[in-house]
């Protein structure tokens, strides 16, 4: 074969994996796919047939080059036969091979979080690369991340229901709690007193410390993006129905009236828990408390946060005699739904039922 069909074939092949390149990036792209190792190995061999032809036009290049630099107009190549090198000459090998080499170390070498192409990239893995403090860093700070919104959400034309005062209670200890604390799906049907339900709320999410409005569960930078419902069943002295925990009045806002038994179990995948339960917690988050200040680092926090209150809701069912049960398995946009939310700005993300133990 002579370097001419050689240069060819390159084209061709150039052209080829070009058209994968451009193809793999599309779908990647329409299906928000991490998955980039298809597309990085087409990637390595773009690079190395560019260096390739590269290397078989590098006389064309440089005369050309030379040419118009030296201001000949048009850089007309010069009509002297070129001598023909051999097919795979040591530049030409030098040069492909270098760039193969180039493409793998950047695609392997560079830190993970910039190489969306690793195999083990599933999107938690990738985003737990993105959201480490280092590189975006610089990057970030130059992001707009949006105002710091209020710290809890009101419904100002819900009615407001007083919770009797939470204190002054004496369940089990902490050590007896956390020691008899189980995961508990099966309740008497016995309905919740609303004290009750006013130390749940309380433990979940109740002001602490009134000065500085810090709250039983911790939160970073005291931002409390975490958001409660109720979804009662059976407590006396309140219809069935929704209700969200006005944090600032330690009080419930009616949000709807009507049995929602059916509603939580499908948006809940059918477990059963939550419709035998006498209250379901559902915990949401507004992400953009947390998100202005800690912005990649945000949804960690989120997610920690409702693990903190969870643990407390858990811890004081089973303080005053009732069992808990966590419940993440849920159908999204159902629950979302339900709870009024847009699932963007604010989203359920943790739900616990509670009743009283058999
Ligand atoms: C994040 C999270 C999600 C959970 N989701 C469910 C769930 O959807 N359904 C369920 O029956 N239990 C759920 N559980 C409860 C676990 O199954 C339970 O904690 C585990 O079996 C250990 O039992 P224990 O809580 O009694 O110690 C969840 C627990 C956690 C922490």
């Amino acid at each position: 074969m002579i370097r001419k069909d050689l240069d060819y074939l390159v084209i061709a092949a150039m052209l080829v994996s070009g058209l994968y390149l451009a193809i793999t990036g599309l779908l990647m792209g329409l299906f928000a796919s991490r998955q980039f190792f298809l597309h990085s190995y087409a990637g390595y061999a773009s690079a190395a047939l560019t260096g390739l032809h590269l290397a078989l036009n590098w006389r064309r290049i440089m005369a050309y080059l030379r040419n118009r630099l030296g201001n000949r107009p048009g850089g007309e190549l010069p009509t002297r036969k070129q001598p023909s090198p051999t097919l795979t000459g040591r530049r030409a090998l030098l040069t492909s091979t270098g760039a193969a080499i180039g493409g793998f170390i950047l695609g392997r070498v560079i830190p993970t979080r910039w190489s969306a192409g690793s195999p083990r990239g599933d999107m938690g893995t990738l985003y737990h690369q993105w959201s480490k403090p280092g590189y975006p860093m610089p990057l970030d700070a130059i992001l707009d991340w949006g105002a710091s919104p209020q710290t809890y959400k009101i419904y100002p034309e819900a009615e407001q229901i007083a919770l009797p005062d939470p204190h002054d209670y004496q369940g089990l200890s902490l050590e007896e709690a956390i020691q008899k604390r189980r995961s508990i799906r099966d309740y008497a049907p016995q309905p919740l007193s609303l004290e009750e339900l006013s130390r749940l709320l309380y433990a979940a999410q109740g002001i602490t410390d009134q000065r500085r409005a810090f709250r039983a569960a911790p939160s970073a930078g005291a931002l409390y993006p975490i958001e409660t419902y109720t979804i009662v069943h059976d407590v006396v002295g309140l219809q069935p129905g929704l209700y969200h925990y006005a944090v600032a009045d330690h009080a419930l806002e009616q949000l709807q009236i009507k049995n929602l038994r059916k509603e939580i179990m499908i948006a809940g995948i059918a477990q059963e828990m939550l419709g035998q339960a006498q209250a379901c917690f559902v915990l949401s988050a507004v992400f953009q408390r947390t998100r202005w200040k800690y912005r990649e680092r945000a949804y960690r926090y989120v997610l920690l946060e409702a693990g903190h209150i969870g643990q407390n809701l858990y811890l004081a069912a089973t303080s005053m005699g009732m069992g808990a049960c966590a419940a993440g398995a849920f159908l999204d946009d159902e629950l979302n739904k339900l709870l009024g939310l847009d699932g963007e700005d604010e989203a359920a993300l943790y739900m616990l039922s509670v009743g009283k133990r058999k």
